[in-house]
């Protein structure tokens, strides 16, 4: 089971650093087998020395080692804190920053490359899912065109577009067909994302081919985090 928390743009660098503190002591705590993954802002990654089911991950990268590239973060940055975890292709950075395809791909195979575990997001926006199932497939593959499916350290992070930050969560035979059909396509461990809650959380792990959640909003408290992880070991 993963339960991973992508911050967005939430958390100082210290509180960030207070969060992680807590729930590496929750774990420690708990001995729990679960696999945690935070994602902070980028202003407040540090290396982190944290119990070796959690790791510390990025939101975000520029395909380059280092460069000439104002504003971006290359991958010299991330190796000083030992990052290696990161999320490509989040559907905020499809919508919101617009990121193209050809740059998701290109994120993707530089951390490929790279050798460090990738969780690539996937979703569909509500008028797809509106037209049924078989149109949200056809969208949600295309989405993985250009990736190796057969990367060792891939997870596929389903976040249907219309459920991320509206309180709206997809139906539980919504994510139980999406990911069954998914799981035709998809070998590696699948997450789901989209308003997921303490209080819906263990119904959606107990879903049929969900291996965890990624967790905007319900994730920022980092009590409630633990909630969530607790809920997930009992699974
Ligand atoms: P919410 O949990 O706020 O809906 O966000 C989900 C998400 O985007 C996780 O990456």
């Amino acid at each position: 089971m993963i339960i991973a928390s992508n911050f967005k743009t939430n958390h100082t660098r210290k509180s960030t650093q207070e969060f992680v503190s807590f729930v590496d002591e929750f774990v420690k705590n708990s001995s729990s087998s679960v696999e945690v993954r935070i994602y902070p802002t980028a202003t407040a990654l540090n290396s982190f020395e944290c119990d070796k089911s959690i790791q510390v991950g990025v939101q975000n990268f520029y395909p380059v080692q280092n460069g000439s590239f104002t504003g971006e973060i290359g991958f010299e940055q991330l190796e000083e804190f030992g990052i290696k975890s990161v999320l490509v292709g989040h559907s905020e950075r499809r919508h919101v920053v617009k990121e193209s395809r050809e740059l998701i791909v290109q994120k993707f195979d530089f951390a490929k490359q790279k050798g460090i575990e990738i969780i690539f997001c996937i979703g569909e926006p509500k008028e797809v899912r509106e037209s049924g199932l078989d149109t949200v497939m056809e969208y949600v593959l295309k989405q993985l065109d250009g990736i190796d499916l057969d990367y060792d350290k891939l997870i596929i992070a389903y976040e249907p577009v219309w459920a991320i930050g509206t309180g709206l969560t997809a139906s539980n035979e919504d994510i139980k067909e999406t990911l069954k059909r998914l799981r035709e396509t998809v070998k590696k461990p699948l997450l789901y994302g989209g308003s997921v809650k303490v209080d819906n959380v263990e119904d959606i792990l107990n879903i049929d081919n969900c291996d965890g959640v990624l967790v905007g909003t319900a994730s920022w408290k980092a009590e409630d985090f633990c909630k969530m992880i607790s809920t997930a070991q009992k699974i």
